[in-house]
């Protein structure tokens, strides 16, 4: 008997699942994470919404601290992961024993995008604490926990820079030049090679509701929307 997606044991045993979205500041994320979750409670799944950093307490403080105060990158990047920490422990890895989906406004990749290939920090040491930070226990043992899914906008830095110009008073990473953003791109591309059936690269200079089309086509790819 054939298994269509609508029947595969994600669908029916209802276990977690988590997906992450990214792209540079400006590439249009946000209103695409509500329509998926609203699409996903539609099937009758519980969502949780979360952002990185932040998504608990401590981390939120963390994130003020991130997006605001001048540091050095190795400062940055262990800001960044002690706030992911706490939220996996706290909210993620919890959510996900419940069986909800969690689409996360960014994860681990922003990392080595932004303090990687955007400020020039080294990669190795990432890959390190990324290890330390994101081991969780599996039936099988330890693992390193990743999204199932990410959904990497993609989108040229000098569109996204004139779709944030004038929205708000720019923080500290929306103020850095084209030229940053073109690293920080280059960083998810990386991050894409080394790991290319978990992402989804979502062309996000296209109209809003091509986009989510092509969002909603990576998710029911995956079985996990009808
Ligand atoms: P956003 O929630 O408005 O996208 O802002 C978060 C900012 O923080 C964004 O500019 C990307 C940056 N960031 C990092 O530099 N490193 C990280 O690990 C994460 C999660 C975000």
């Amino acid at each position: 008997m054939s298994i269509s997606s609508k029947d595969s044991p994600s669908f029916m045993t209802h276990r977690g699942i988590f997906i992450s979205f990214e792209g540079i500041d400006g590439a249009g994320k946000s209103t695409h994470i509500e329509a998926l979750a609203h699409a996903f409670e539609a099937q009758g799944r519980a969502v949780t919404l979360t952002r990185e950093p932040g998504g608990t307490a401590l981390a939120e403080k963390l994130r003020t601290l991130v997006l605001n105060e001048a540091m050095d990158a190795l400062t940055e990047a262990l800001l960044v992961f002690a706030a992911r920490r706490d939220h996996l422990q706290q909210l993620i890895e919890p959510a996900l024993v419940r069986g909800d989906v969690v689409i996360s406004d960014r994860f681990t990749d922003a990392t080595f995008a932004y303090q990687g290939s955007g400020r020039g920090y080294d990669w190795k040491t990432l890959l390190y604490l990324e290890r330390l930070v994101q081991t969780a226990q599996g039936l099988e043992g330890d693992f390193v926990r990743q999204p199932d899914l990410t959904l990497w906008f993609d989108l040229d830095p000098d569109i996204a820079a004139a779709r944030l110009a004038g929205a708000r008073v720019p923080d500290k990473f929306e103020s850095q030049s084209a030229e940053f953003f073109r690293r920080v791109s280059g960083g998810y591309e990386r991050r894409m090679q080394a790991d290319s059936k978990r992402f989804a690269r979502i062309a996000a200079d296209n109209l809003r509701d091509v986009v989510w089309q092509h969002v909603l086509q990576a998710v029911q790819q995956q079985g996990w929307l009808p």
